[in-house]
């Protein structure tokens, strides 16, 4: 069942992070369901433009309605990842989005103010909610490249200010996290002192960690050992610094690079040991299944597993 994002924030904030994942294609959605019903876990499926281009925004639209047939357990709210304003009004007047995101962050900022805040009008109108971003993640998202030099992290005082004038639901934060497979150097963490600043200036305000993909070195070294010639270097978030974001009002945990490296690793060692196969089912079916043991792992460190019966009976669902 699609819930608003507001109902699930309700219910999370300041007890557990809802993980947000992308989807791209039929094997990922199907694993994203499974996972989640398998750790009887409340989600946000993302859509990036990215993934609008590639699929198409109707199709992925067809093959989440699908989804919810096969899966009906699942409480879940779709949501627009990273959008321009173009790419939100379409959302929001598609009726299919529970929320949407504004990526404004590159611009000044009262003109992310009043990118947001035009957004914000047209998407209250129709009871959706929008995510805005302030502050600058490094690393690279789709066609956003961000150097390390140019990334900084969320002003407090700004925040306050950000959100009362633009009047958005929840916000992006930048805390120390970056995008892409290749974050961290050295062993660079989660700023907390600054999330707390930011939540005691903001009490309630559900925050968003983008970039919070782990990059496991295992993961890593199985896909370079098959082939792969990723930087063995990358490091992303430790999944357990969740826990401790969680009081401070992190409350939508974004994750889509790590579920890339399952996939290549899933077909690059399927056609490492099988070079005579090409039944791209084979390694699809494994995927699926890696994906959805994938998914309930995160959820188990966002404390989102197990929490379908709390959002049941507080939402009256
Ligand atoms: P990762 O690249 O760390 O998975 O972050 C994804 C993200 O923030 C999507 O908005």
């Amino acid at each position: 069942m699609i819930v608003t994002t507001d109902q699930l924030f309700r219910v999370a904030y300041g007890r557990f992070a809802v993980g947000a994942y992308n989807i791209n294609n039929m094997e990922q959605t199907v694993g994203l369901f499974k996972g989640n019903i398998q750790s009887d876990a409340p989600f946000i499926l993302q859509i990036s433009r990215g993934a609008r281009k590639y699929a198409g925004a109707r199709m992925l639209e067809a093959m989440i309605r699908a989804a919810e047939e096969r899966f009906p357990e699942a409480i879940y709210a779709v949501h627009l990842d990273h959008g321009d304003e173009e790419t939100c009004y379409d959302s929001i007047d598609s009726g299919f989005y529970s929320s949407v995101m504004i990526d404004a962050s590159d611009k000044p900022f009262d003109e992310n103010v009043a990118i947001t805040r035009r957004v914000v009008e047209r998407a209250h109108a129709k009871g959706v909610s929008v995510e805005a971003e302030l502050g600058k993640l490094g690393g690279v998202e789709e066609d956003i490249a961000v150097d390390e030099s140019n990334a900084f992290l969320t002003d407090p005082d700004e925040a306050v200010k950000f959100v009362e004038q633009s009047g958005c639901d929840s916000l992006a934060v930048a805390i120390g996290t970056s995008h892409g497979a290749y974050k961290f150097s050295g062993s660079q963490g989660l700023h907390f002192d600054r999330i707390k600043a930011i939540q005691d200036r903001l009490p309630n305000f559900p925050l968003v960690m983008h970039g919070s993909s782990s990059v496991p070195q295992e993961e890593v070294k199985r896909i370079n050992n098959a082939g792969g010639k990723l930087d063995p270097s990358a490091k992303g978030v430790d999944v357990n610094e969740f826990v401790k974001a969680i009081p401070l009002g992190v409350t939508k945990v974004n994750i889509d690079t790590d579920g890339r490296l399952v996939w290549t690793r899933v077909h690059r060692e399927f056609f490492r040991d099988q070079p005579e196969e090409f039944d791209f089912r084979k390694p699809g079916t494994i995927y699926i299944d890696a994906y959805a043991d994938f998914i309930a792992h995160k959820n188990e460190k966002l404390c989102s597993a197990g929490q379908l019966p709390v959002v049941r009976e507080e939402l009256s669902l």
